[in-house]
């Protein structure tokens, strides 16, 4: 199952010109993974295939299968990298892993699930939350690792403040704004929480602040603050009629360019708190 084409706002030319650091500052989590040249491999929330291609690159002898909800980001995955041996990419909603075909046929034999950046979205809903860990855990040999990095409490908490202000500005009820967000960052308390629930051994379960630089904004709108907020927001910005949306962005960039463009240089950073951990099956 997978994003149906209204919901679907990921564009993989987006995500490159936005947030091209995403599958790039990942050297902490892939540290964590200590993966052997055998491995099966499941990433889940995999995006474009870039960091599922580097995955595969990790285990020679092993695959490596990538699902995402977008059709778009698989698409791009498909094209760019489909014709590795041993890589292969599925459009499905993780939020639903046990009606995914490849799912069931590996069920109980991957030995590492892997996730980088897409947590935050696929654990949006408190009504699936307890499934994806259930699935997660169902889906590992005994003996296998769920290993992951995700949006931390506290992630990019000045643009999630700026976004419910502007829609308030633009006219939304206050209750419909702050329930607008399409993200869940959860603490370290809550995650250790929720993975020992569903019968995992905690390994590692820590956050770390890392402010990140945007990438520069573009002629076109893409890039930059207004581009990430377009992308990453775009749940805010449906609240709005589309006429108004772009009035909704230059008001988060207006507020925030004091907040965080850098006096030496006019760089653009943003405060992103990364939530890491390595979960085992025994
Ligand atoms: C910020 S991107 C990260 C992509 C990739 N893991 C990386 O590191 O570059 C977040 C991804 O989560 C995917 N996603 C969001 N909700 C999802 C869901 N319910 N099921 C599967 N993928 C989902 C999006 O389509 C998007 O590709």
């Amino acid at each position: 199952m997978a994003l149906n084409k209204l919901n679907d706002h990921w564009s993989s030319e987006a995500y490159t010109s936005a947030a091209s650091f995403v599958p790039k500052l990942t050297a902490t989590i892939l540290s964590h993974l200590s993966p052997s040249p055998t491995d099966h491999i499941l990433d889940i929330g995999c995006g474009d295939g870039l960091l599922t291609a580097q995955l595969k690159s990790l285990v020679p002898s092993g695959t490596v299968l990538g699902l995402d909800a977008s059709a778009s980001m698989i698409t791009t995955a498909q094209n760019k990298y489909g014709n590795l041996a041993g890589l292969s990419f599925a459009t499905h909603d993780c939020t639903r892993l046990s009606s995914s075909a490849e799912f069931i046929a590996k069920k109980g034999s991957w030995d590492k699930v892997f996730s980088n950046a897409a947590l935050h979205w696929i654990l949006r809903n408190p009504v699936t939350r307890s499934n994806v860990f259930r699935d997660v855990y169902a889906a590992l040999r005994p003996g296998g690792s769920f290993v992951f990095e995700m949006g931390g409490s506290g992630n990019v908490a000045e643009v999630h403040t700026a976004l419910v202000g502007a829609l308030i500005v633009h006219g939304v009820p206050f209750k419909e704004a702050r329930e607008a967000s399409p993200w869940f960052f959860p603490s370290e308390t809550w995650m250790r929480k929720a993975l020992v629930d569903a019968g995992f051994e905690v390994e590692t379960v820590e956050s770390e602040y890392r402010p990140t630089k945007l990438t520069e904004r573009k002629e076109d709108g893409t890039g930059g603050l207004e581009g990430w907020v377009k992308l990453m927001g775009a749940a805010y910005l449906d609240k709005v009629p589309a006429e108004r949306r772009d009035s909704v962005v230059g008001w988060v960039v207006s507020v925030l360019e004091s907040v965080v463009k850098r006096e030496e240089d006019g760089t653009w950073w943003i405060g992103y708190v990364r939530l890491r951990a390595v979960a085992r099956k025994n």
